[in-house]
């Protein structure tokens, strides 16, 4: 059964637009409504271009939503400035694809490690070393790794990298944002069992952002299906498999078992292409794909409604 813990991390009614050409809007995220809970792992899973990334950067205090407000730990922190943005991004961090690739090749791992760490004052130059050991075997890397530079390393070993720089400052909230995309899969096994480790060890709480479901499913508490902008499914992620009631969560979740399909190319299941977010229909974001659209689907847009305890739907078949 699902059970919540406390909310940590929270999206309302989240927007987020784009100026597009020709004077048009690119709606990214619509109305999305998210909470992480302390402790656990929230999985984001949807095609490429559902607005995960920008999700996560919003969660992140990396942007800003257009409407909508971001909370963390019940305090409303979307318009924050300064200061006081620095000091609850500290409690917010995020991994990407491949954060140590991100870095001058002239950095050694241990400036990288320990940069979060001088910035906020928490250690001296003196102490980099001691820290950035310290940080390495937290990550399961040896400690004289602290003198290498990062494109000596093994994809799997520079990952660890990033999750040890963003781990650095202590945060509540780690945002993986394809973190393990690039990976083969058994380094992907070895970097999701890691986190799931730290996650033990330090009751982190993490949004694991992927486009593989099947990935997702195997570390999230609770999985958001995204479709168009739109949270579609929210579901416990040992039911995804055999619970999923979203016609559009269906159809990954068939694929997974029928194709091992690549799910940053767009579904092959369901014949005509997906809308753009540049002209969002009214209703149902999915109704031109979906082989159950009604004439309500096409008027009203379903919102997300409980269904059992974790598990909500956005579908008028579920009315
Ligand atoms: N800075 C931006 N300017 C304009 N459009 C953007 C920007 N960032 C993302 N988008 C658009 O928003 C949509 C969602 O993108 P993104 O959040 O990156 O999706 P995902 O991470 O699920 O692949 C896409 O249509 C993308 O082209
Ligand atoms: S609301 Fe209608 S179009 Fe949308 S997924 Fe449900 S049945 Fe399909
Ligand atoms: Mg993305």
């Amino acid at each position: 059964m699902f059970r919540k813990a406390d909310p940590i991390l929270e999206a309302k009614n989240v927007s987020r637009v784009f100026p597009a050409s020709g004077g048009r809007r690119l709606y990214a995220n619509s109305d999305v409504n998210l909470t992480l809970y302390r402790g656990r792992t929230l999985g984001i899973a949807g095609e490429s271009g559902c607005g995960k990334s920008t999700m996560a950067r919003m969660l992140a205090q990396l942007d800003k939503p257009t409407k909508g407000e971001i909370r963390f730990k019940g305090k409303d922190i979307t318009h924050l400035r300064g200061e006081a943005l620095r000091q609850t991004r500290r409690h917010i961090q995020m991994v990407f694809q491949d954060p140590a690739a991100a870095f001058s090749p002239k950095m050694k791992v241990k400036d990288i490690l320990c940069e979060p760490l001088l910035n906020f004052g928490i250690i001296s130059k003196k102490e980099t070393e001691a820290a950035a050991v310290r940080l390495l075997e937290m990550v399961e890397l040896p400690g004289d790794f602290s003198h290498r530079y990062a494109h000596s390393m093994s994809g799997g070993q520079r990952q660890r990298v990033g999750i040890a720089r963003a781990l650095a400052l202590e945060p509540e909230i780690l945002i993986c944002d394809e973190a393990t995309s690039a990976l083969d899969v058994s380094v992907q096994r070895n970097i999701i069992d890691l986190l799931v480790k730290l996650q033990q060890e330090r009751n982190l709480t993490i949004a694991f952002i992927c486009h593989d479901v099947s990935l997702v499913r195997s570390m999230s508490h609770q999985i958001a299906i995204m479709y168009l902008g739109h949270v579609v499914e929210l579901i416990p992620g040992k039911l995804v498999g055999k619970c999923a009631m979203h016609p559009y969560t269906q159809v990954l979740i068939n694929a997974i078992f029928s194709l091992n399909m690549d799910f940053s190319k767009p579904i092959q299941s369901v014949d005509s292409d997906a809308p753009s977010p540049l002209d969002l229909p009214a209703g149902c974001p999915f109704q031109n794909r979906c082989g159950h659209c009604m004439k309500i689907c096409r008027e009203t847009k379903p919102v997300l409604r409980e269904t059992a305890p974790g598990h909500q739907i956005a579908c008028h078949l579920y009315r």
